[in-house]
């Protein structure tokens, strides 16, 4: 039987495999993200949904340790026998900040917002889109942490960009209206600020972007390939 307060993620969303992992996340998409790299390894991605406040969001220096710290606490609450657990954290890196807000993006948003972050950046500004581009540089980073019952392994993602000067489009959520991807090239890597490539969104921020663009460049997606190439290496060399 599941611990009181426990709400059962109904989802399931591949058949019956061999592995269950429990990722704790209220966001239906990421548990489809999830499912959809994490199903091919026979592992089926099952939603562990907390009530509010029951996970402490602790205020650690890096996305590792929070993960970690996260992944500690939600152990607690895995249903009886089970032993897998996956947790996700993200954030906005802004370069001329110094990382701000980086681990600490959820706040920043839901106090500052992007407006804030926009002000913050107002003296950094160039009539050249390239020199604007690297004086505003910026990443979103992300981290999966999955414990399999003995320790975490971790996958992590970046996707660099830039904050542009004026917020634009309501697709997304979050920092989306006011982060614009580098372009990337053929292989999905990164170009620099001002080099066009098959794969981009022409200068326009997340927020202005259907949500299959946005996810062709997903720090989320690459940090869940991290994930699975680093089980895939630890699964050869057992
Ligand atoms: P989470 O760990 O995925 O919940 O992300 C923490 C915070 O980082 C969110 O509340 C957003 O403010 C910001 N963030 C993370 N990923 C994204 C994204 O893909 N777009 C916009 N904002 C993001």
């Amino acid at each position: 039987m599941p611990k009181r307060g426990i709400i059962l993620g109904g989802n399931r969303v591949a058949g019956t495999m061999s592995t269950v992992i429990w990722f704790l996340t209220g966001n239906e998409g990421k548990l489809a993200e999830a499912t959809h790299h994490l199903a091919p390894l026979d592992f089926e991605v099952r939603q562990l949904r907390l009530p509010e406040g029951t996970i402490v969001e602790p205020q650690l220096d890096t996305l590792e340790e929070v993960a970690a710290a996260k992944i500690e606490q939600a152990k607690h609450y895995l249903p009886e026998g089970e032993t897998h657990i996956m947790v996700e954290d993200a954030g906005l890196f802004v370069k001329p900040l110094d990382g701000f807000p980086g681990v600490y993006s959820s706040y920043a948003f839901q106090t500052i917002g992007f407006q804030g972050l926009l002000r913050l950046l107002s003296h950094l500004q160039s009539e050249d889109p390239v020199q604007a581009a690297s004086l505003r540089s910026a990443s979103f980073q992300a981290v999966v942490a999955l414990w399999d019952g003995e320790k975490i392994i971790f996958g992590s993602g970046t996707c660099p960009g830039a904050i542009s000067v004026d917020p634009s489009g309501d697709e997304g959520f979050g920092f989306d209206p006011i982060f614009v991807p580098l372009d990337l090239d053929d292989l999905g890597h990164p170009l620099p600020p001002g080099v066009y490539g098959v794969t981009s969104t022409h200068g326009a921020t997340f927020g202005s972007v259907p949500l299959e663009t946005k996810q062709m460049f997903s720090h989320r997606r690459r940090a869940l390939d991290s994930l699975v190439a680093e089980i895939s290496s630890q699964n050869q060399d057992s």
